[in-house]
């Protein structure tokens, strides 16, 4: 994976062993402590919260000092938003038992409602989606407990992220611990039969794998997916906000005036609707648009995963590289039949350079026929995270959009 500046980020990250056995007596514990001590504990955080944020943008920046160099639109954009936004995000303790009640810190800090917590007057102004964000990330699933597959076989966790193969991942976890299932796979493991979890014991110092995404194609692709595909839509409601994007017959508004669809002059064009949607999303952020960052507490947990693959044009060859970090051997047997890729890496690897690599989403293809410069814009403000902390590269076409679009 390479930077944004085109250089390759240092080696390959330390770990350190996750202690999830000891994750439900500390957040037992924790949790009887902190209710205790409550109303003293807040007051004292959320003085010291402030103290932070002020002291500490500069500091964030520390770890990418990369993206100083840039001069380039997109990058400008990054930048600026992360430190309007995510960059306010408090530093949690270090024990803390979840990704969740880390983030609680913040979403309490910022939550308007909370009246009872003596706030400075000079809290940082945040842009608007960053609030409503704040306000969904803690009940739409942003950390449900699906994030996390594991098997024993070899020991390996793994982060399984909305729009970056997902499904896929789950059925390549299902076979791996198929015998956890047996011999009565539906009373056992549900009417999936799948257990994406293993049942059995997980060495403590299992190694942590996860894929990412290109944000900007993953946003698209949940677009397209969530949104465009009318059957979907309609099925799933995941084109939040529903009220916009799926009225119910005859919506009324507070006086009994039937609304007009909102959206019935923009659909039939699909810049203008994707525009629309990326505009219109943070009113209700579902799941499948959160940044990458958050799922699996990333954002402050990157450091401590083995493998860190990318979904893009390389993701063969990415699959082979994880497959071979991890011993190969079944879990090479069992991504190979969901993914197919051992024939096409040898076959590349034969005739180099030849065949376009590209894998199965067809997301970049259609970048030029939904992205405006302005989409792309609200894009990588919202996404901002997964650039700055996960060592993500916008994609050039996306800087060439820029580019275009300001000359
Ligand atoms: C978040 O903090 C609030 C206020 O202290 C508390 O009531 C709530 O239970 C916490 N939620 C989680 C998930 O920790
Ligand atoms: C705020 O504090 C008051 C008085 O201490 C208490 O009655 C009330 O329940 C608290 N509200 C919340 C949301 O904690
Ligand atoms: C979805 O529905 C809209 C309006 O009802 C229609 O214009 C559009 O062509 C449909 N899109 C697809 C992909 O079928
Ligand atoms: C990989 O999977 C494909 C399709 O499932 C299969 O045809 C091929 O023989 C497999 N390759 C290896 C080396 O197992």
């Amino acid at each position: 994976m390479k930077n944004v500046d085109g250089t390759t980020p240092p080696g390959p990250p330390k770990r350190r062993p996750y202690t999830k056995a000891f994750a439900l007596p500390l957040l037992i514990i924790l949790v009887s402590a902190f209710i205790g001590s409550l109303n003293f504990r807040w007051r004292m955080e959320l003085r010291s919260a402030h103290e932070y944020i002020s002291n500490s943008i500069g500091g964030t920046y520390a770890n990418a000092g990369w993206y100083d160099d840039e001069n380039d639109e997109a990058s400008t954009i990054i930048r600026k938003s992360y430190e309007q936004t995510y960059a306010h995000i408090l530093p949690c303790d270090d024990d803390a038992p979840s990704g969740k009640q880390c983030m609680n810190k913040t979403i309490q800090y910022f939550n308007p409602k909370n009246k009872n917590i003596s706030r400075d007057d000079d809290l940082p102004s945040i842009p608007w989606w960053f609030q409503t964000l704040l306000r969904d990330m803690s009940q739409n699933g942003a950390f449900g407990s699906w994030h996390h597959f594991s098997t024993t076989t070899p020991p390996l966790n793994f982060c399984s992220i909305e729009k970056v193969g997902t499904t896929e991942w789950r059925g390549v976890f299902c076979k791996l611990n198929a015998d956890d299932c047996q011999p009565d796979p539906i009373k056992q493991c549900g009417r999936k039969q799948c257990a994406w979890q293993t049942t059995k014991d997980m060495p403590d110092d299992a190694p942590w794998a996860v894929f990412l995404r290109d944000p900007l194609e993953r946003l698209l692709s949940g677009f397209l997916d969530k949104c465009y595909s009318n059957i979907t839509r309609k099925i799933e409601n995941h084109c939040e906000p529903n009220v916009i994007f799926n009225p119910a017959p005859r919506l009324k508004d507070v006086v009994g005036k039937v609304y007009p669809s909102l959206v019935d002059q923009v659909i039939d064009n699909d810049k203008q609707y994707f525009a629309a949607y990326v505009d219109v999303l943070p009113l209700k952020w579902n799941l499948h648009f959160i940044p990458q960052a958050i799922a699996c507490d990333l954002h402050r947990r990157i450091d401590e995963f083995s493998f860190v693959g990318n979904m893009g044009e390389d993701f063969m060859f990415e699959l082979e590289r994880m497959a071979d970090q991890f011993g190969g051997g079944p879990l090479a047997d069992v991504m190979n039949s969901t993914f197919n890729y051992l024939e096409f890496v040898k076959l590349q690897k034969k005739n180099t350079g030849n065949v376009v690599r590209r894998h199965s989403t067809h997301a970049p293809a259609k970048v030029q026929k939904f992205y405006t410069a302005h989409a792309v814009r609200r894009g990588l403000e919202y996404l901002s995270i997964d650039y700055m902390l996960l060592g993500l590269e916008v994609p050039e076409w996306a800087r060439q959009m820029l580019r275009d679009d300001a000359s």
